[in-house]
């Protein structure tokens, strides 16, 4: 298991979220032992895609999630029970152990970002040409960032425009409101080599001592972050599929 560190300055030692990513294309356990950890209501939703490949993504994220949150917890990856926020969030049905968790997956990446300080949101985003159709979501963020955006060389404005998208998810994840808080009422950073800050809320002007805002290293191609409400430090480590 590889660990990189990715410090928040001025924070509490000891106050530390885990994000785990696993890699969903490499060879790991068939599916029908991964599909043995999860519950009869996820494998007959992992049944109702069409195509195999949307049936093992579904199937390897959900084992992913129940594998680590189980051995976090002490018990079966297949007897968690899950229930969802208003707008979806999926949480634990019994958090007597106050573990908190998110996931995202994209392109051959999963995270899941738990911890015990609170409520979490992250987001992964394999990157893609900036068609119209992602033209049309810049016209959904705030001013700053449109102008930001703009004024950046064309051949910087993709890579910044999936890190600006993943910051903006990974928020109103941790929110757990998704995509009905409008993305136009927050802004967070987004040019290259500046650090992860949400810089501007609606709600609250000066957000960032209280917010935890933090781009996840996930190589070339990809842009993720991690959403925290409170102060903290996020370790990446590298999921390893147990036999
Ligand atoms: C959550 C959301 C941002 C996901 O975006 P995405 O980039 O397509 O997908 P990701 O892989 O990054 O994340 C999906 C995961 O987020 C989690 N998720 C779902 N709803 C969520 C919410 N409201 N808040 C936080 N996390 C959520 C789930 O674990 C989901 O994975 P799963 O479907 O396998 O369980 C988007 O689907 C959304 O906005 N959903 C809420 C819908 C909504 O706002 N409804 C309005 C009703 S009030």
């Amino acid at each position: 298991m590889i660990a990189s560190p990715i410090p928040v300055p001025g924070l509490s030692p000891g106050e530390v979220i885990e994000v785990w990513q696993a890699d969903l294309g490499r060879i790991s356990p068939s599916e029908p032992v991964l599909r043995g950890l999860l519950s009869e209501e996820e494998v007959r939703q992992a049944d109702r895609f069409r195509f195999a490949a949307d049936r093992r993504r579904f199937v390897l994220r959900r084992a992913f999630r129940r594998q680590l949150l189980g051995a976090r917890l002490g018990l079966p990856p297949r007897d968690l029970r899950f229930s969802a926020g208003p707008a979806g969030k999926p949480a634990l049905a019994d958090n007597s152990a106050g573990l908190h968790f998110n996931g995202s997956a994209s392109g051959d990446i999963a995270l899941l970002a738990v911890t015990g300080l609170g409520e979490v949101g992250c987001d992964v985003q394999l990157h893609s040409p900036l068609d119209p159709g992602l033209a049309q979501v810049i016209e959904r963020f705030s001013p700053v960032e449109q102008a930001a955006l703009a004024r950046l060389e064309p051949g910087l404005r993709a890579t910044a425009f999936f890190d600006c998208w993943t910051r903006k998810e990974a928020f109103v994840k941790a929110l757990g409101c998704g995509l009905s808080l409008p993305l136009h009422e927050f802004t967070v950073s987004l040019e290259p080599g500046v650090p992860a800050a949400l810089l501007h809320w609606d709600h609250d002007p000066d957000p960032s001592p209280r917010w935890t805002l933090t781009a996840l290293p996930m190589g070339p191609g990809y842009s993720a972050a991690l959403a925290v409400h409170r102060p903290c430090e996020a370790v990446l480590r590298h999921w390893v599929w147990p036999d």
